[in-house]
């Protein structure tokens, strides 16, 4: 019989025991698995553990801050923070086609990642928020999700191993990683996430992915989440967030022609995300949305909201 308790204090006393005084690397993405993770390990071996984050400036607005913050500066985490927008904008530069894009940002979270493991060669283990869905699913024939879109999370990368595999999450659903990480104290805001593409904004960019569009983006999907949230909406939907088409239209602001671009609300309830529906969001919430990002947001003077449901759409546009 699962207590959290039990779990908690059973899994630091056996990850304590198998790691020793050896080390530990992790790649924090800032999602709930890789951070209840990281917590957990951190409880039972400490400094021992070398969590690295890849700001890849394809995450959303003060992601880098937040995990910075939250693991670095409150749980007292060794974590280094990868500035590598550069990388993946410089890879990216001109490159349109959906598939394209997704394979060189996890080509190159690869090429990161062993850059890491050679930085850090004297560690024994590297750790994982694998959780047991992830393990069913490596086991069985290729879903539908993985055959229409190929996934890139930093979950699963590297096939071959000079470490050994620490994976504390292994028999836990997604609920229970929620609980232990809200007991081991991470916030709630951290926790309650919707899930966000190891590809990030690069896929919610469509076309080609540039700074400027990244930085525009960033401030209208913040906006949208926050409004979510001061509504008590945010837990009511299972993933919501910003589109910015590469097209641009016609507006007036004051008495100037405006010619900017047109981005999409999107918003999703499922249960298993293998099919949705829309978010029958309130008007009065699109209202305040559409007004705030137009108004607030320099380079979008148009929105839309996205009525498709999955199948035939999917959740993302790309
Ligand atoms: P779609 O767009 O296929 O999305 O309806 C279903 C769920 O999968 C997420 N998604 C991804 N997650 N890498 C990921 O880690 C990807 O390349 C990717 N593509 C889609 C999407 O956000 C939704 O939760």
């Amino acid at each position: 019989n699962w207590s959290m308790e039990n779990y908690i204090e059973k899994t630091i006393k056996e990850i304590r025991e198998r790691v020793g005084d050896k080390k530990v690397i992790l790649a924090l993405s800032g999602g709930v698995d890789s951070s209840v993770a990281a917590v957990l390990i951190h409880k039972a071996i400490g400094d021992n553990l070398n969590c690295f984050f890849v700001d890849t400036g394809l995450m959303r607005k003060d992601e880098a801050k937040k995990v910075m913050e939250t693991y670095g500066k409150n749980f007292k985490m060794n974590i280094e923070c990868i500035n590598a927008e550069d990388r993946f904008l410089t890879k990216l530069k001109g490159i349109t086609d959906p598939e394209e894009k997704r394979k060189i940002i996890g080509k190159e979270f690869i090429d990161i990642f062993e850059e890491q493991k050679q930085k850090f060669k004297d560690a024994d283990f590297l750790a994982q928020g694998t959780i047991y869905p992830d393990v069913i699913e490596s086991q069985s024939i290729k879903g539908p999700s993985s055959t229409i879109k190929s996934h890139h999370n930093v979950g699963g990368l590297p096939e071959e191993m000079e470490f050994e595999l620490l994976e504390p999450l292994r028999e836990l659903f997604k609920d229970e990683v929620r609980k232990v990480g809200k007991e081991l104290g991470i916030p709630e805001y951290m926790i309650d996430r919707h899930p966000f593409p190891g590809p990030g904004l690069g896929i919610r960019i469509l076309g080609e992915v540039t700074k400027e569009k990244a930085d525009i983006l960033r401030e209208a999907d913040d906006i949208f989440i926050e409004e979510l949230r001061k509504n008590k909406l945010y837990d009511k939907v299972s993933q919501a967030f910003v589109v910015l088409l590469p097209v641009k239209s016609v507006g007036v602001m004051g008495d100037e022609r405006t010619y900017e671009y047109t981005a999409v609300l999107r918003s999703a309830n499922t249960t298993d995300f293998m099919t949705a529906t829309w978010s029958h969001l309130p008007y009065e919430l699109l209202e305040k949305v559409s007004n705030r990002i137009i108004n607030e947001v320099k380079g979008i003077n148009r929105l839309a909201y996205d009525i498709s449901s999955k199948p035939p759409a999917t959740i993302e546009w790309e």
